[in-house]
């Protein structure tokens, strides 16, 4: 057995931990072939996520050859595979990260009473049981084992409390507490982390998780919550992707921390210019798009219309933009045109497509651009061109 990988838990940041191609991929219309995993793995490569959670091995021997294959090939993040607390798939999940350069076997098994009589069937010391059975198989093939509660939200914290404490003891060095059904609110979320910081035993060995979904649109604030209570690991995906609602959104959470510096006080290791790339490899693969008005990596993310907006935004980028396109990769903040817009933003735009008009000129352009914008959505370069040419400033 090899000894414990104590850097999993040493140094204060937080660890992003992409479930892109596992949990991601179950989101119905993302099933991505092996080659489309390899692009997506390399992106997330790029992008400095410290885990990539490559599939779940045991689930058919296409996933067993695409975490094989990523795990080959990635250098740099470690590599996880998902089991259920079985000897066959923590064996799968074994042979599947053999050539890896960090491997990680991240085990799961549901602890809420729900789970536990509908599902599992079985007694809550069965399943502590058996969750430290897996976790000592797991660390016969491994260094860095994950152990997960499945529903850790709606189970007993004290119930909760006790199977992390076994689960260290056995040799996890992180513990997962998901909200499977995205049921948790952020003040109860945070609150249970504060609670297992104080009653798990040997908390101060292992590294605590957030592994929120969004059914409620929360998952972003209750991974956030989390952090501010110790979590030290957020699973996410990128563009939110996931079971029914998703997961939380990656490039949101790694914003916000970086932001809201000031407030969080810890940030992660995320190369942030990478963020609108990855997003778009992913859209490219998969080809589920994000809303326009989606955080971050959606169209209008950057886009400005109204004219209010886009004087301010003339005079001083601050005034409506709290960071800047370059920083996740989008090239530039755009000043759309359309019927909000005003004469500043117009000139703006002209001047950059080489039309200086004077006063007159431009007078006669802004009316004519006024007409136009009242029958379009938005007005493009070439509608400007057009109008600027017959703008003489001459009625
Ligand atoms: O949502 C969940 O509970 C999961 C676990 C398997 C980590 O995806
Ligand atoms: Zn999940």
């Amino acid at each position: 057995m090899s000894t414990i990988d104590q850097s999993v838990v040493d140094q204060d940041y937080v660890r992003i931990f992409d479930t892109t191609l596992r949990d991601g991929e179950q989101s119905p219309g993302c099933s991505m072939s092996m080659p489309q995993k390899l692009t997506v793995a390399r992106a997330l490569c790029e992008l400095g996520v410290d885990v990539i959670e490559a599939g779940f091995a045991a689930a058919s021997p296409d996933d067993f050859a695409a975490v094989n294959a990523i795990a080959r090939e990635v250098r740099g993040s470690r590599v996880a595979a998902l089991a259920r607390c079985t000897r066959n798939d923590i064996e799968r999940a074994a042979a599947a990260l053999e050539p890896a350069e960090q491997g990680r076997i991240h085990v799961f098994i549901a602890t809420s009473d729900i789970h536990l009589a509908h599902k599992l069937r079985m007694s809550r010391a069965e399943a502590l049981e058996s969750a430290v059975a897996g976790i000592e198989l797991a660390r016969q093939y491994c260094s860095d084992i994950e152990f997960s509660a499945e529903d850790a939200s709606r189970s007993d914290p004290a119930y909760l409390a006790e199977v992390f404490s076994a689960a260290i003891e056995a040799g996890a060095t992180t513990l997962n507490v998901p909200d499977t059904v995205g049921y948790a609110v952020p003040g109860e979320y945070g609150a249970l982390f504060a609670y297992l910081r104080q009653h798990v035993r040997g908390i101060e060995r292992a590294i605590l998780s957030c592994h929120c979904h969004d059914d409620l649109g929360m998952a972003v604030a209750n991974s956030l919550a989390a952090v501010q209570n110790g979590a030290r690991q957020v699973e996410c995906t990128i563009n939110g992707i996931g079971e029914r609602a998703g997961n939380a959104a990656l490039e949101e959470i790694v914003m916000a921390l970086r932001t809201r510096a000031n407030h969080y006080g810890v940030g992660t290791r995320i190369n942030t210019q990478r963020l609108y790339p990855s997003s778009r490899t992913l859209i490219s693969v998969t080809g589920s798009v994000v809303a326009r008005n989606k955080a971050i990596v959606g169209e209008n993310a950057f886009a400005h219309e109204s004219g209010i907006h886009q004087h301010g935004m003339l005079r001083n980028r601050e005034t409506y933009e709290i960071m800047s396109p370059e920083d996740v990769g989008v090239s530039r903040s755009q000043l759309v045109l359309g019927k909000h817009s005003g004469r500043a933003a117009l000139a703006d735009r002209l001047r950059e497509l080489g039309f200086e008009l004077q006063e007159a000129a431009l007078n006669q352009a802004f009316a004519q651009f006024k007409a136009l914008a009242d029958k379009k959505k938005e007005v493009f370069d070439a509608d400007l061109e057009a109008i600027a040419l017959g703008s003489t400033g001459t009625e």
